[in-house]
């Protein structure tokens, strides 16, 4: 038995699109914590003994027919068991309470007044700001069972029978939207539960090492490494577990930021001692490119050049059974967006379409974590900064950034200018706070300036910098006029052929962060 997972909590899922996220709340806390599906077998769920279970929201109501059920072995159990939303709706029922539809569905913010005192509200105000979404209400607590809380919407808004160390609320602890949720869900832990704090970024590693080992065995394992931050840290992850038989292909298609192929070999062979091929396929990328304009077109190019580089290789190497990715929970949620399967791997990951006679095992330690859980994780395992903060870069690199035909001059052009506003953005605190993502991107469009007494008549660069969470909706950044003024005057100063820079000042919707 894995004594890092003994004692946490078994998050249950019914469905919420924010089942993930409880766990990761648990895991900002310290506590191990993992999901299971609601109809999972109770031994699998159990196995490495949670102290306590937290059952998520979900979109069903608890009467209809084919609503997920309470887990029989929670009916029976004595340990500590929060529903959250749905999750306390399914207690009620259970225990002999009476849930019915709400006249209003409540959807927003609301205010609860917990008067009874209860571990779960231990130390906080009285009046608590809390996130609401649901339809069905509690109308009748069952035997046991007394009101915790209550909002103007609802005098259960939660409930608990602190004898059997069960707890429900109504709202969603879980949001940033409950400024308290996080504490709630601390005196559930801690206090409830008597967890202890042992999951860290360490501890992941040291699981994830074990996990890989124990997957691989002594076969060999590959990775497409592209730089970014989630195959960087999966790369050091395999390494850090398997090094001798694991193999990274870096493919070096020339749509890379300046520095980055160098930084790449620095970091990955020589500071990590990875065994990294490093492909050299600027030519045949660019010769694919040349005279494409069209960015679907650019993106297609590029995503099957890339396989058949990488295909190749791999098929040099012989013998390796398994293929790592930087696979991340979000990217399983975007991907089951557009599919019914949840494990579809997302297409722009450029090695999902690899050939059938490859015929890889899929590796994927990340698989559960959030950026920000990755990013820790690649700082604990010795990865630099500048890798683990590197901002999103699209998979077809600076070919969508260059509008218009590609060229090696011009990618130079583009690569020079972008490196101008990285480093002042960076010289003025504004790389990881106060942008998302941040470039530059080349116009096929000439305009007229004049330098040094001179007509010119050369190329436009236009900065694009935007905040957002989630790269759903973006805003453009307000950068500071003395920011941009120095980027400006530096571009056109020493990159020859560009003699105008515009800054872009459109929000997505309707703009997309990339000009293609
Ligand atoms: P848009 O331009 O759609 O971009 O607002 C949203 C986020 O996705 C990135 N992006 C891509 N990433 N392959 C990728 O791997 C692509 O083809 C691609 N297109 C856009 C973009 O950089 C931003 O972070």
């Amino acid at each position: 038995m894995d004594d890092l997972k003994r004692g946490g909590i078994a998050v249950i899922d019914f469905g919420s699109q924010y089942t993930q996220l409880i766990a990761r709340r648990i895991r900002e806390l310290g506590v191990y914590s993992e999901v299971f599906a609601h109809d999972g077998a109770a031994e699998h769920i159990n196995q490495h003994r949670p102290a306590g279970y937290i059952l998520s929201g979900g979109p069903a109501s608890v009467y209809d027919r084919d609503a997920p059920r309470l887990p029989a072995f929670l009916r029976a159990s004595d340990s500590p068991v929060l529903g959250i939303c749905y999750g306390m709706q399914l207690l009620t029922e259970a225990a002999g309470g009476l849930v019915a539809s709400a006249k209003t569905r409540e959807y927003g913010p609301a205010i609860i007044t917990h008067q009874a005192r209860s571990p779960l509200f231990d130390g906080l105000a009285t009046d608590l700001r809390v996130w609401m979404s649901h339809g069905d209400r509690i109308e009748a607590l069952p035997p046991g069972y007394s009101a915790l809380a209550e909002s103007d919407n609802s005098p259960y808004a939660a409930i608990g029978d602190l004898s059997r160390n069960r707890y429900g609320v109504q709202f969603h602890p879980e949001v940033r939207h409950s400024p308290q949720g996080q504490a709630i869900l601390s005196n559930f832990l801690f206090r409830i539960c008597a967890c202890q704090r042992k999951w860290s970024a360490e501890s992941f590693i040291e699981d994830a090492v074990k996990k890989i080992r124990a997957q691989v065995q002594t076969e060999r394992v590959l990775l497409a490494l592209s730089g970014g931050v989630d195959s960087a840290v999966v790369g050091a992850l395999m390494q850090r577990a398997i090094g001798e038989q694991f193999t990274c292909i870096f493919v070096d298609h020339g749509l890379l930021r300046k520095g980055e192929a160098e930084q790449v070999l620095q970091v990955f062979r020589r500071e990590q001692g990875m065994n990294l091929i490093a492909v050299n396929a600027i030519e045949s990328f660019l010769g694919a490119l040349q005279n494409v304009t069209e960015p679907e077109a650019k993106r297609k190019i590029i995503g099957k050049l890339f396989v058949d580089v990488f295909s190749e290789e791999a098929r040099r190497l012989r013998g390796i059974r398994f293929l790592a990715q930087g696979t991340i929970y979000p990217d399983i949620i975007e991907s089951a967006a557009d599919s019914k399967n949840a494990k579809t791997i997302k297409s722009h990951h450029n090695v999902g379409g690899l050939p059938d006679d490859l015929h890889f095992e899929l590796v994927e330690p990340l698989r559960d974590c959030f950026k920000d859980e990755v990013r820790k994780i690649g700082l604990a395992l010795g990865l630099p900064e500048a890798i683990v903060w590197r901002q999103p870069f699209p998979g077809p690199g600076l070919a969508i950034r260059c509008l218009g035909g590609l060229n090696w001059e011009r990618l130079e052009k583009l690569r020079a200018a972008d490196a101008i506003f990285t480093d002042e953005l960076a010289a003025a605190g504004m790389l990881r706070q106060g942008t998302a993502q941040s470039f530059a991107v080349l116009l096929p469009v000439k305009s007229v300036g004049v330098m040094g007494d001179k007509r010119s008549y050369e190329e436009v660069l236009v900065l694009r910098a935007v905040t957002t969470d989630d790269f759903m909706t973006a805003d453009w950044a307000r950068l500071p006029y003395d920011l941009l003024a120095r980027v400006s005057a530096r571009i056109v100063n020493e990159v020859a052929g560009i003699n105008r820079v515009a800054y872009d000042i459109t929000s997505k919707p309707p703009g997309t962060i990339e000009w293609e």
